[in-house]
C-alpha cells in the first residue's frame, strides 16, 4: 500500500474517498470475522483501519455516514447465534408524553373494562430502564435458555452470555413454578460504562456512545468471556410463559421474582390515583441524575393480572401498560441547508443539514423537517440558529428557531414545485377526503415512473424486514438501478441468469469491488429468498399504509397469497371484501383504501405478476387455528352485559375470528344481546347461527 497522507493534510474530496474505501474494507473484514469466522488480517491491522476512519471522521464530521462502521457499536454477528421463537411474544410499550396522555390511558383502561366510577383500578409505576430486554427460561428451576427480544416474536439464543451476569441465577430454589420465563432489562451501570470506555481508549479501540450501546455490544459478543468482563446487570420486571401464576397482581409477582433471587427495581409503587402516578414520575425524574443507570421514562402497568388478561394487546403493545417518557434532550446549532429527500411513496421530505452538534451523547448533523407546513409554522430559514431535540433512538427534530440570532436576509423556504428527479415531475399535495384537508406532505406525482420512487421501492423490497437479501443493500441497489440492471423486484431474481448468459457487461464478477466469491454469495442470498413468507412479501410490496405490522396482520388473517390477492383485488369495488379487510383488528380504513387502490392499478398487477413468476410464496400460520371461532366472521349486536363491546371484539380477534359491523351471507355467527334489532332479523333470514352472550362465552370457553 502506498504511504497514507496525514489526516491533517487531506482535502475533503480525498477524505470522502477514503471514508468510502475504509468503510467498505472494515465491513468486509467484519463479515469475514463475524460471519465466516475467518479473519483475513491481524487484529492490529484491523484496528489501524478503524482508527484511521475515526480520525478522518473526527476531522470531517460531515462525512460521518449513518451506516459508517464507527456508528455501529459492537458486532452484529447475524446468523451467529441460533434463533429462538419466544413462547409468548415479547411486547413493546405505547408511549405517553404528557400528563394528559397518562389520564387518557387510565380512561381507556377503565372504559375497556367497563368499570363504573365506584370501581377502583390500581396501577404500578416503575422506572423504564434504557437497556436491552432479555428473556430467561427456567425449567424445573434450571436456566435452560436466554434470549434477546429480537423482533418480539423471534430472538437470538444468547444463553452462554446471559449466564455470565451476576444478577442472573443459574438455578432457582424449589419455590419456583416448574416452567418460568423471566423477562427484564440488561443494562450497564454508569460506573462500568466509564471504566469500559477508559479501557477502550487505552487499547486504541473506539469508545461506546452510551451505556445502552455498550450493553448491546457486550451482550452480543461471540466469546462469552468478553461479556463476562463487561459487568452487565439485569432487572427483572416481567414474565413470559409460566406453568402456574406467580401471584394475582403485577406488584406481588415482581416481589416473588425478587424472592426467587432476581434483582428487582426498588423504585416500584402501586396506586389507584392519577396524581400519585404523576408524583412518582416526577420523583423518579428528579432522582434520574443520581441513579447509576440510564432510564428514559416511567412505566405504568395495571396491577391486577386478571384485568391485564382481559385487556390483552393491540398490535404489539399491551393495552394494560404504557411508558411515560422523559422529555428529550436538547441542543442549539446552525441550520446550514435544507435538502429534499424523495421517499418510496413519493413523499418529499425536507431534511435539515446542520452544523454537527452533540445531543444526548450522539453527534447529529441531520434532522427531519417533516413537511413544508411545519417549516412555515416554525418559520425555519437557512442560516438560522435552531434548537434541536433528540429522544432515545428517535430521529432528531428541530423544536424552534432562535429568531434573535437570525442573520440578515435569511430567506423563507420555498417548496419544490417539481420533483428533484431527472423527470422533474410536478409535485402536489393531495386532498384527503377523510380529514377534509390538504395533506401536509407534498408528493411527486410520478408514482413508479419517478426513478427516485422506483429506487426507494427496490431498497425497501430488499431490506431486512422485507426480502432481507444479504449483500443487496442500498448501495448495490443504487448502482444496479442506475445502470438499468435492476429496475423492478422481479429483476432481482433474473439477475444471476442474465449475468451468466452474458447480458450483463462486464459480468459482475469482473467488476471493481466484486469478485467471484462476493457475486456467488449475492446470487446465493437471492436464491435463498426465492421462497418467501406471506407477511414479508406483503411488507415488501410497499403498498402505502401497509407496513410490517399490518402486513403481519393481513398474512395471519388470509394465510395464503391467493386468498389475500382475491380479497384485495375485489376490495376496490366489492363492499364485502372491504368489510373483510376492515374486520381484521388493527387494519383501518386508510390501509384498506390503499390496498384497494394498489390492486386496482393494472401497472401494479403486472409488476406483481412478474414477481410471482419468480418466487414461491409460503402460507402464513393462522392465529389460534385450534380455536372454535378461528377464521369465522362474527357480528356483535344489542347490549352486551358481561363485557364491553371493545373487549368482546378484541377477544374474538385474539382467537382468530374476524369481527364485522354488519350481517351478510359471509357472517358465521351473530352474538345478540338484549335490544338486538335489524341485524338479528337479517341473520335469521339468512340462516346465520345466532348466539346469546352466555352461549358465546360457552363456545369460546370462558
Ligand atoms: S414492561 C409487556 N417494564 O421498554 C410489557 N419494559 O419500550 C413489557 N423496558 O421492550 C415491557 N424498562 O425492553 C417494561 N420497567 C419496565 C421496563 C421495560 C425498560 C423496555 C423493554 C421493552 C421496552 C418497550
Amino acid at each position: 500500500m502506498s504511504a497514507l497522507k496525514d489526516v491533517a493534510d487531506l482535502t475533503t474530496d480525498e477524505a470522502d474517498a477514503e471514508v468510502t474505501r475504509l468503510s467498505s474494507e472494515i465491513r468486509k473484514h467484519d463479515r469475514a470475522y463475524y460471519q465466516n469466522d475467518a479473519p483475513k488480517i491481524s487484529d492490529a491491522a484491523y484496528d489501524a483501519l478503524r482508527l484511521r476512519l475515526i480520525a478522518i471522521e473526527d476531522r470531517f464530521p460531515l462525512l460521518v455516514r449513518p451506516d459508517s462502521p464507527t456508528q455501529k457499536v459492537g458486532a452484529t454477528p447475524s446468523g451467529k447465534f441460533g434463533e429462538v421463537r419466544h413462547a409468548r411474544p415479547m411486547l413493546s410499550l405505547g408511549n405517553a408524553f404528557n400528563d394528559e396522555d397518562v389520564a387518557d390511558f387510565i380512561g381507556r383502561v377503565r372504559r375497556f373494562l367497563g368499570l363504573t366510577e365506584a370501581d377502583d383500578v390500581q396501577f404500578t409505576a416503575e422506572p423504564k430502564i434504557d437497556g436491552l430486554s432479555a428473556s430467561l427460561r427456567y425449567e424445573k428451576g434450571e436456566l435452560v435458555l436466554g434470549a434477546t427480544r429480537g423482533d418480539g416474536g423471534t430472538g437470538e439464543n444468547i444463553t452462554a452470555n446471559l449466564k455470565t451476569l451476576n444478577d442472573i441465577p443459574h438455578r432457582l430454589d424449589g419455590d419456583a413454578p416448574d416452567l418460568l420465563e423471566v423477562r427484564g432489562e440488561v443494562y450497564m451501570s454508569h460506573a462500568d460504562f466509564a471504566a469500559l470506555n477508559a479501557r477502550q481508549r487505552e487499547i486504541g479501540k473506539p469508545e461506546y456512545k452510551n451505556p445502552r450501546n455498550a450493553a448491546a455490544g457486550s451482550l452480543r459478543q461471540i466469546d462469552p468471556s468478553i461479556t463476562a468482563s463487561r459487568s452487565l446487570q439485569f432487572f427483572a420486571y416481567a414474565w413470559g410463559e409460566l406453568s402456574g401464576p406467580l401471584a394475582e397482581t403485577q406488584y406481588e409477582s415482581v416481589q416473588r421474582l425478587g424472592a426467587l433471587g432476581f434483582t428487582i427495581n426498588p423504585e416500584m409503587i402501586v396506586t389507584g390515583k392519577l396524581e400519585t402516578l404523576l408524583e412518582a414520575y416526577r420523583g423518579i425524574e428528579k432522582r434520574r441524575a443520581t441513579l447509576d443507570y440510564d432510564i428514559d421514562g416511567v412505566v405504568y402497568k395495571v396491577d391486577r393480572l386478571d384485568y391485564q388478561a382481559r385487556l390483552g394487546q393491540v398490535a404489539r403493545a399491551p393495552r394494560w401498560a404504557i411508558a411515560h417518557k422523559f422529555p428529550a434532550e436538547r441542543a442549539t446549532t446552525i441550520l446550514n441547508d435544507i435538502e429534499i429527500q424523495v421517499g418510496r411513496t413519493g413523499a418529499l421530505t425536507p431534511v435539515a443539514k446542520l452544523e454537527p452538534v452533540t445531543v444526548g451523547g450522539v453527534v447529529v448533523s441531520n434532522a427531519t423537517l417533516h413537511n413544508e407546513d411545519e417549516i412555515a409554522r416554525k418559520d425555519i430559514r437557512i442560516g438560522d440558529t435552531v434548537v434541536l431535540q433528540r429522544a432515545g433512538d428517535v430521529i432528531p427534530q428541530i423544536v424552534e428557531v432562535i429568531t434573535s440570532e437570525r442573520p440578515e436576509g435569511a430567506q423563507p423556504f420555498e417548496p419544490l414545485k417539481t420533483c428533484p428527479c431527472p423527470l422533474e415531475t410536478p409535485t402536489a399535495r393531495e386532498f384527503n377526503e377523510r380529514t377534509g384537508k390538504m395533506d401536509a406532505v407534498r408528493r411527486c406525482t410520478g408514482e413508479l415512473a419517478c426513478p427516485f420512487q422506483k429506487k426507494e421501492h427496490l431498497k425497501h423490497f430488499s431490506s431486512r424486514k422485507a426480502f432481507d437479501i444479504e449483500g443487496l443493500g442500498e448501495k448495490q441497489i443504487e448502482a444496479f438501478f442506475e445502470e438499468g440492471l435492476v429496475r423492478e423486484p422481479a429483476d432481482i431474481f433474473t439477475l444471476a441468469m442474465r449475468n451468466r448468459e452474458g447480458e450483463v457487461q462486464p459480468p459482475l464478477q469482473e467488476r471493481e469491488g466484486w469478485g467471484e466469491t462476493s457475486v456467488g454469495n449475492l446470487f446465493a442470498a437471492i436464491e435463498g429468498r426465492r421462497t418467501i413468507g406471506l407477511a414479508r412479501l406483503l411488507n415488501a410490496l410497499g403498498i402505502r399504509h401497509v407496513g410490517e405490522g399490518t402486513a403481519r396482520l393481513l398474512a395471519r388473517a388470509y394465510t395464503s397469497w391467493t386468498a389475500f390477492k382475491t380479497a384485495a383485488t375485489a376490495a376496490a369495488e366489492d363492499g364485502e371484501a372491504r368489510e373483510g379487510l376492515l374486520g381484521i383488528d388493527g387494519v383501518g380504513e386508510t390501509a384498506t383504501d390503499a390496498i384497494g387502490r394498489y390492486f386496482a392499478e393494472p401497472h401494479n398487477l403486472e409488476l406483481v405478476q412478474r414477481l410471482e413468476d419468480q418466487i414461491t410464496i409460503e402460507d402464513a400460520e393462522a392465529v389460534a387455528a385450534d380455536s372454535p371461532v378461528a377464521g369465522k366472521t362474527i357480528v356483535f349486536t344489542g347490549t352486551l352485559e358481561r363485557v364491553t363491546r371493545d373487549e368482546a371484539k378484541a377477544k374474538a380477534q385474539s382467537l382468530g375470528a374476524k369481527v364485522s359491523g354488519s350481517v351478510s351471507a359471509k357472517t358465521d355467527i351473530l352474538v345478540a344481546g338484549p335490544g338486538a334489532g335489524s341485524k338479528l332479523k337479517k341473520a335469521t333470514e339468512l340462516g346465520v347461527q345466532t348466539l346469546t352472550e352466555d352461549e358465546w362465552f360457552e363456545l369460546i370457553g370462558g
